[in-house]
């Protein structure tokens, strides 16, 4: 059926190219069937990889990560390297796209979930360094009887071992932890539990908790926000659980040492454990696709979504110093 499709041919399969799944800063990511088996993979191509990303696949090669994304294969040619992975239908902003709103209780099956893969990482001795809606993405793992979704990590590209972090314009301006941007020397693993709260935030609000017209101006914002105002605005939300407020409030401490690391976190959650094996869809219950698109129709869609790519989304790398645009008025 997909014989005309260009195909990529590693050491190991053959791969028919079936489309394009997404773009980003560092390259391209191809939905691919393997010949052999017919699995759906997804291959993400890019030009170059640093030795952080190298050495985190290689430490993640034949060991089961729950929440971050499996790489099956790594191959490089001609300059160019194909990291094939275990496909996902959507990510997380892709599902905020078409859902409009994440029920709670899907927010707090993603937070375990997240919460888990972050854990994963720092275990591992790294910091992921840009936690956002792209770079979650939704497995699907099918049984006979149902499908359970798995929230999962993805993009590694960030990634660096906390031995060599040091400050550096690394992450996506809406989840940028201030330290991030402001040439502090306490940048350290607490920069994902940052981006996380912000994301929780969101989730949970539909709203991003910074927001502005350009990029500069969402990061001058994170600069310029004063401890108290960030609680201010966290105890402000009427229609949040008092739990996820102290939750956030622990996450989203400008001071990296009064904020929580990802054990405390994990131990946070379970303090309010309940029932989270949830996300199982049935099959048989399957609502027609009528019902959905009235259902998907009916609600609302946070405003600060845009299907177009801004660069406040996109994930930006630099060594350069901060801009004195950016640099905390005194
Ligand atoms: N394994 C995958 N399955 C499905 N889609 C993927 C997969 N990996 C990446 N994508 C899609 O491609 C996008 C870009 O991939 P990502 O690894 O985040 O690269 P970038 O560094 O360019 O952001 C993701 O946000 C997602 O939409
Ligand atoms: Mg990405």
């Amino acid at each position: 059926m997909n014989s005309d499709n260009p195909k990529i041919t590693t050491n190991q399969f053959t791969y028919t190219i079936l489309n394009k799944l997404g773009e980003g800063s560092f390259g391209v990511v191809l939905k691919c069937e393997n010949e052999q088996t017919n699995e759906i993979v997804a291959i993400k191509l890019q030009k170059s990889i640093n030795n952080n990303e190298l050495e985190m696949l290689n430490k993640m090669q034949g060991r089961n990560f729950k929440n971050l994304i499996k790489t099956y294969e790594l191959y490089q040619k001609d300059d160019m390297y194909y990291i094939v992975m275990e496909y996902c239908k959507e990510s997380l902003y892709d599902r905020i796209l078409s859902q409009g709103k994440v029920k709670p209780d899907d927010v707090r099956f993603i937070m375990k979930a997240i919460g888990n893969g972050i854990k994963e990482i720092h275990d591992l001795g790294y910091a992921h360094r840009d936690i956002k809606p792209e770079n979650i993405l939704i497995f699907q793992k099918e049984d006979a009887n149902n499908i359970q979704e798995i929230y999962k990590i993805c993009d590694f590209g960030t990634i660096k071992n906390i031995d060599l972090l040091k400050t550096q314009y690394v992450g996506t301006a809406y989840y940028q932890a201030p330290e991030q941007l402001n040439n502090s020397n306490q940048y350290s693993q607490k920069v994902d539990i940052w981006a996380f709260g912000a994301v929780i935030y969101e989730l949970l609000t539909q709203t991003t908790l910074f927001n502005g017209s350009t990029e500069d101006e969402v990061k001058q914002k994170i600069l310029n926000i004063t401890q108290s105002e960030i609680d201010q605005t966290i105890n402000n939300q009427v229609n949040l659980d008092r739990k996820y407020k102290t939750l956030l409030l622990n996450m989203l401490q400008i001071d990296p040492n009064k904020r929580h690391d990802i054990n405390k976190f994990v131990e946070d959650m379970k303090g309010q454990s309940q029932n989270v094996t949830r996300n199982q869809i049935q099959r048989i219950t399957q609502p027609n696709q009528n019902q959905v698109n009235n259902f998907i129709s009916d609600l609302p869609i946070p405003k600060d979504y845009q299907k177009q790519k801004n660069p406040q989304r996109s994930t930006c790398i630099s060594n350069l110093p901060n801009p004195a645009s950016l640099q905390k008025k005194k």
